[in-house]
């Protein structure tokens, strides 16, 4: 696809991102700072954390890595209080830490289903409230990665469903509370992403055809593209969009397919 937005248009903004180290919500990091916001990332794994805050500096960028659970409220106030030390303002916050796993509602332990409302819906609330002083003086704003799981039903995916409906709430909940401080809050639901280590895995080929054919723009989703979606809502093109979850999946959930 190639660079579609100025290599400048995040540049003297700090973006606090977690669950940054990896996946999609790395890609979006790795995005923001090739234009020109500098990174705190956060992920409970170090050896994740530090492989990531080597690239983005060897290709002139600069991060901050904070080891938290996002789980833990205090966790997440000492890595905004981290942050705000070693860069003196946050700007935008993505909150991209989550669980993930299959499991038939029949089999899953309550804690199993806890665990991961914990780490996405409880984490994203401590985080957006651990930042809430900052994002207030910088007129900032936060991104939420959910999913399109809960719109309609996804078998074996009762909890991040729950989890994700949750976070829905809190972008909307939000959005209408912290307005009229400035600050914005949207969300983006991936659709089905195919060069995420959990998708490779999944996608044995049979799969990946039968899939294909419920994805109405004939194409899996890239991390490209959920990098994309993040740019245009951190940038000043979407300063009057508020409590928006911008579905990106090629119009994959209207026919059922939500593969996230
Ligand atoms: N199937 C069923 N239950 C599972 C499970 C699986 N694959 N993985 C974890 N659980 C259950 C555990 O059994 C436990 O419940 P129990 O105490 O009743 O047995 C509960 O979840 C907590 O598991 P635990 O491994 O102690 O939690 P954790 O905090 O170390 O990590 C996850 C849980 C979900 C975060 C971990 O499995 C993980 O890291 N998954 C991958 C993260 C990921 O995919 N992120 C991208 C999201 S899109």
């Amino acid at each position: 696809m190639g660079q579609v937005f100025n290599s400048d248009i995040l540049h003297g903004k700090v973006a606090f991102i977690t669950g940054g180290a990896t996946g999609i919500t790395g890609g979006v990091a790795r995005a923001f700072a090739e234009h020109g916001a500098k990174l705190a990332i956060t992920s409970r794994k170090e050896e994740n954390l530090i492989a990531k805050k080597q690239f983005i500096e060897e290709n002139g960028g600069e991060c901050l890595a904070v080891a938290a659970d996002v789980r833990e409220y205090s966790a997440s106030e000492t890595a905004i209080q981290k942050t705000l030390v070693h860069y003196g303002r946050i700007d935008i916050v993505v909150n991209g830490a989550a669980g993930n796993f299959l499991c038939a509602a029949n089999e899953l332990s309550p804690n199993g289903f806890g665990t991961v409302v914990d780490i996405d819906t409880k984490g994203t609330f401590n985080v957006c409230r651990a930042a809430l002083e900052a994002l207030k003086e910088s007129r900032g704003q936060i991104i939420n990665i959910s999913a399109t799981l809960h719109y309609l039903a996804t078998p074996m995916q009762i909890h991040v469903s729950a989890a994700k409906a949750g976070v829905d709430a809190i972008t909307r909940n939000l959005s209408v509370e912290w307005g009229r401080h400035g600050i914005r809050v949207n969300g983006i639901a991936p659709g089905p992403i195919e060069d995420t280590e959990g998708m490779k895995r999944l996608l044995i080929p049979e799969l990946k055809d039968k899939i294909m054919r419920k994805i109405p723009v004939g194409r899996f989703g890239r991390i490209e593209d959920i990098e994309n979606a993040a740019l245009y809502l951190a940038s000043d093109a979407a300063s009057f969009v508020n409590g928006v979850t911008l579905v990106v999946d090629g119009g994959s959930w209207l026919l059922g397919t939500s593969l996230t």
